[in-house]
């Protein structure tokens, strides 16, 4: 149930979730997210940016999205203190690495699973710097944990101010060690411009992490048609082959053929449908596989994905 709620910078709306009977809710990494259902039938992904050590509460920060697709609007204007709301248990695609040093750098709402990181890392004694980029300083969420507790380990970045991502950047980015961690959470052109000037400082790929808080946008193009061709999908366990066709996806096909499936978000951004390859190429459309894990071929989305191979083989 909602035990509290509280604004959290202009904009923003923390909403603390405790067990209506009081107990211990399930323990959960920092960069963890939960699935909500909220008011309206909606099922929005929203990561847990308290301490992991807490587990008498979830604290999630929403900010008001003026192209809400409904689910921001739903918990500003639905909910209230008091209310029971129904939410997954824990699901982390976004966790720790062990590091010599861990660099966190957030842009606007994406805070929310950084600060539960900072808070990890700070109980555990390692060595990390929280970089939070917003537009002006009246929108800093969770201003006084900042100040307080993590201290001087923070950084705050106004816009307003003129240190904008463009402007400045982490300095830690410069002479990094083999051994350091970067962590962004923010809008996607935000993250890509970090891990393009991390990169071109000589951070390798596997030791940037990040988390869209939106799905990727694909890129209109002429032969985009060409791009979405029909193509076959195999059940291993049944040898049962089903066709996809180029204006319905995998979850599609299989939902109406009566296949169990596991889906929330259905746009690629929760994890909550990745399923194993057998065999075949995915051609992966989803935010939440790493490039390496893409790469890797292992796991798709069967929400958003589709084939470059004319089958693929699900651990189904
Ligand atoms: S249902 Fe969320 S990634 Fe597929």
């Amino acid at each position: 149930m909602i035990d509290a709620m509280s604004r959290q910078g202009a904009g923003n709306v923390a909403v603390e979730l405790m067990r209506a009977d009081g107990a211990a809710l399930p323990a959960f990494e920092a960069g963890a997210h939960v699935d909500v259902h909220l008011p309206g039938g909606l099922i929005r992904q929203y990561s847990i940016a308290s301490p992991p050590a807490d587990r008498s509460r979830y604290v999630l920060c929403v900010r008001r999205e003026p192209a809400s697709r409904g689910g921001s609007a739903s918990v500003h204007e639905r909910l209230r203190v008091g209310q029971a709301l129904t939410i997954s248990t824990p699901r982390n695609l976004f966790a720790l690495m062990p590091g010599g040093h861990h660099v966190l750098v957030a842009g606007g709402i994406g805070i929310t699973p950084l600060l539960a990181m900072a808070h990890q890392l700070l109980a555990g004694g390692a060595s990390f710097e929280l970089h939070y980029y917003v537009r002006s300083r009246q929108e800093i969420a969770f201003l006084r944990q900042l100040q307080g507790e993590l201290g001087d380990r923070v950084h705050l970045h106004s816009a307003e101010e003129g240190r904008d991502a463009r402007q400045v950047l982490p300095g830690a980015l410069d002479g990094a060690g083999n051994d350091h961690q970067l962590y962004l959470c923010g809008p996607a052109a935000f993250m890509d411009h970090i891990t393009a000037a991390a990169q071109a400082r000589g951070w390798d790929a596997s030791r940037i992490h990040s988390e869209a808080f939106a799905p990727v946008v694909p890129v209109p193009s002429a032969d985009a048609a060409a791009q979405d061709a029909a193509f076959e999908v195999q059940l291993a366990s049944s040898g049962q082959v089903y066709c996809v066709p180029a204006d319905r996806t995998i979850a599609q096909v299989l939902g109406e053929a009566g296949v169990p499936l596991s889906l929330s978000c259905e746009m690629g951004i929760c994890g909550a449908c990745l399923t194993d390859v057998v065999e075949g190429m995915p051609d992966h459309r989803d935010s939440v596989q790493s490039e390496t894990e893409k790469a890797g071929n292992r796991q798709i989305t069967v929400c958003c994905s589709r084939s470059r191979s004319p089958r693929l083989t699900l651990a189904l």
